[in-house]
């Protein structure tokens, strides 16, 4: 879900469904991580969404927005005065800018990176003492009201092709959640996850129709011959329907 597109109308259409859609109470007690004077470094930061999110209970100054994006970066620039930008490659996670910052972030994210690459960054976390705060982990459960005979095997498909290399090596997709949680208990953390589903209906048309072309294309790319049939008939009942995309909130803090 999260490598739909990175383009800022993309993510700006998004928004609302995804701050509708975070654990209130995970986003709360990560806010409570960051001690005083410290800064949250938000990685694939995009145009700072996360920070939107903790509706001001972090100040914009304390912001250092990550991506490899430089025009997502001006935009969260632009929407956070104050804030840091860091044009930065996450392949390099030994090197991520760690001094100063209270807690880590991430939105969308973890279901691009590879497991070896949540390991890195599970031991890099611990040795700074520093938790970690990723939302918004798409979990491989789709879901229509009405369903479609085809919802599944389209579903199953998507769910192939999000395991895809995103330039750090293959993705954990769906398992992005799962994953990390065992991965960060393993390397010393307490960890806590939430629901965090989409849930989109009339008031949503627009971000369901861009999704529904979008698992069209991924269903269709890794051979599903059905994609194309699938995806007019989802667009014939669009209006009477709604949708439930699974995502899981994940807070992992040191133990
Ligand atoms: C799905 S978007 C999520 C953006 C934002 N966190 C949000 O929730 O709106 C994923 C972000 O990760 C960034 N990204 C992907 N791969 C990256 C990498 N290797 N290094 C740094 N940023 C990366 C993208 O540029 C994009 O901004």
């Amino acid at each position: 879900m999260s490598e739909m597109g990175f383009l800022p109308d993309w993510l700006d259409l998004r928004e609302p469904v995804d701050h509708a859609a975070r654990d209130p109470s995970l986003l709360a007690r990560a806010a409570e991580c960051v001690g005083a004077g410290k800064a949250v470094l938000d990685l694939g930061s995009g145009t700072g969404s996360t920070a939107r999110a903790f509706k001001g209970t972090v100040p914009d100054d304390a912001w250092h927005f990550l991506d490899t994006d430089e025009k997502l970066l001006h935009v969260a620039a632009r929407r956070h005065p104050g804030s840091q930008q860091i044009r930065f490659n996450l392949r390099n996670v030994d090197a991520l800018p760690l001094d100063g910052a209270g807690l880590v972030t991430a939105s969308a994210l973890l279901d691009l990176m590879p497991i070896s690459w949540i390991e890195g960054l599970a031991k890099r976390l611990y040795a700074a003492g520093l938790p970690l705060y990723a939302a918004l982990n798409y979990n491989g459960h789709m879901s229509w009201t009405p369903s479609l005979p085809d919802d599944a095997k389209i579903t199953s498909s998507f769910n192939i092709h999000q395991l895809r290399d995103k330039g750090i090596g293959r993705a954990t997709g769906p398992h992005a959640a799962s994953e990390a949680q065992r991965v960060f208990k393993e390397h010393g953390f307490d960890v806590v996850t939430g629901d965090s589903p989409w849930e989109l209906g009339a008031g949503q048309a627009a971000l369901h129709a861009e999704l529904l072309l979008g698992i069209r294309n991924a269903a269709a790319e890794v051979g599903c011959e059905t994609a194309d049939i699938w995806l007019d008939d989802r667009r014939a009942i669009l209006a009477n329907s709604t949708a439930s995309i699974g995502h899981t909130d994940l807070l992992a803090i040191p133990r």
